[in-house]
């Protein structure tokens, strides 16, 4: 079974996207042969500037192999080192029908904010579409805001199938639902774009200030507060501590505790849920040259199963 997921190099990586993805993600990379890499052709949509790019690219490596990627099992790369996937994109743009990209909500919103709008904005599914089918990938871990996305693959993969004979994988998307949006400090999805993201690794003062910063409501401590799921500090809680999180939801629903001391225990309950992920981070970024070999052989791998997959489509559609 292939399991294959990707993260845009376009920020620094929140806890959004470890529970969201990169967690299911390295949990899964016991059940199968994993195939992940960093998305900098994906980055080109949105960010123009090289150096940021480059500095992006690196800081997802560490992030994830740091946070427990293992490059033993797990096929790990950047996605340009990949050519042939932008290759396939041209080949399942000619079968992608322009209503099916017009429908995708992540377009649609970025235009809404007034975001300045390029071609690869619109035609961003398809490349995943690339990503996806170009590793034969069954299995596809992504958060919530993801899953529109893979059904286009899956639509774009039937498309070419009907028309040039069985050459895909139809994938699947897996979404945990427990995880399925991790709420930002304002309640709203938590995002690199809405400056409410929680940074996995940072500053530990400016990372206080963030959880401290979390909008709550007005009730005083010694009022009892039932209401745990509109509660964002709690759903933080629930995913760094678990069994915390019960106790402090049964002293809220007591009365008697303020959210002050909630923010508190959040924060120590996230920066030691994170500590051995920070030791190990900072050893790989004292290593630069094992990490930037992780990547290369990682692009071997993928690049010999992507030369496999696009012959096939080549052959399929005349183009041999
Ligand atoms: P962002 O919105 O911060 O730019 P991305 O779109 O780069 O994040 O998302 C990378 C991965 O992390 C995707 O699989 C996405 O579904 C997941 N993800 C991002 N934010 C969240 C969130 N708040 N909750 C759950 N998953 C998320
Ligand atoms: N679009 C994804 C995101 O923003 C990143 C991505 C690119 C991806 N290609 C992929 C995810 C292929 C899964 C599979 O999060």
């Amino acid at each position: 079974m292939r399991i294959l997921s990707g993260i845009q190099p376009s920020g620094v990586l929140h806890l959004g996207n470890y529970f969201g993805m990169m967690r299911p993600a390295i949990e899964l990379q016991e059940k199968g042969e994993a195939f992940y890499f960093i998305a900098n052709y994906h980055s080109m949509t949105s960010l123009s500037d090289p150096a940021e790019r480059r500095k992006n690219t690196l800081a997802v490596a560490l992030d994830f192999l740091a946070c427990g990627l293992d490059p033993n099992r797990t096929v790990f790369f950047r996605q340009s080192d990949v050519p042939e996937v932008t290759e396939l994109t041209w080949l399942l743009g000619a079968v992608t029908p322009m209503g099916l990209l017009e429908r995708c909500h992540s377009y649609k919103d970025k235009v809404a904010k007034g975001v300045s709008f390029n071609f690869g904005l619109f035609a961003y599914p398809v490349l995943m579409a690339a990503d996806i089918l170009i590793y034969d990938s069954n299995i596809v871990p992504v958060g919530r805001d993801q899953k529109q996305h893979v059904e286009v693959t899956r639509d774009i993969a039937i498309k070419f199938n009907e028309q040039y004979g069985q050459t895909f994988v139809i994938p699947e998307p897996q979404i945990r639902d427990e995880v399925a949006v991790v709420p930002g400090t304002d309640g709203q999805k938590m995002s690199k774009s809405y400056g409410n993201a929680i940074d996995i690794f940072g500053d530990e003062k400016a990372l206080r200030k963030r959880i401290m910063g979390i909008t709550m409501d007005s009730r005083t401590p010694s009022e009892p507060k039932p209401d745990s799921e509109k509660n964002i500090a709690i759903q933080l809680l629930k995913l760094v501590a678990p069994a915390a999180a019960r106790d402090y939801e049964e002293r809220l629903r007591a009365g008697g505790l303020g959210y002050g001391d909630l923010k508190k225990a959040l924060f120590e309950h996230y920066w030691s849920c994170f500590a051995a992920a920070r030791g190990k981070r900072s050893e790989l970024a004292a290593n630069l040259d094992y990490v930037n070999k992780v990547l290369a052989d990682g692009a071997n791998k993928a690049r010999a199963k992507a030369q496999e997959v696009l012959h096939r489509a080549r052959k399929a559609s005349g183009l041999d």
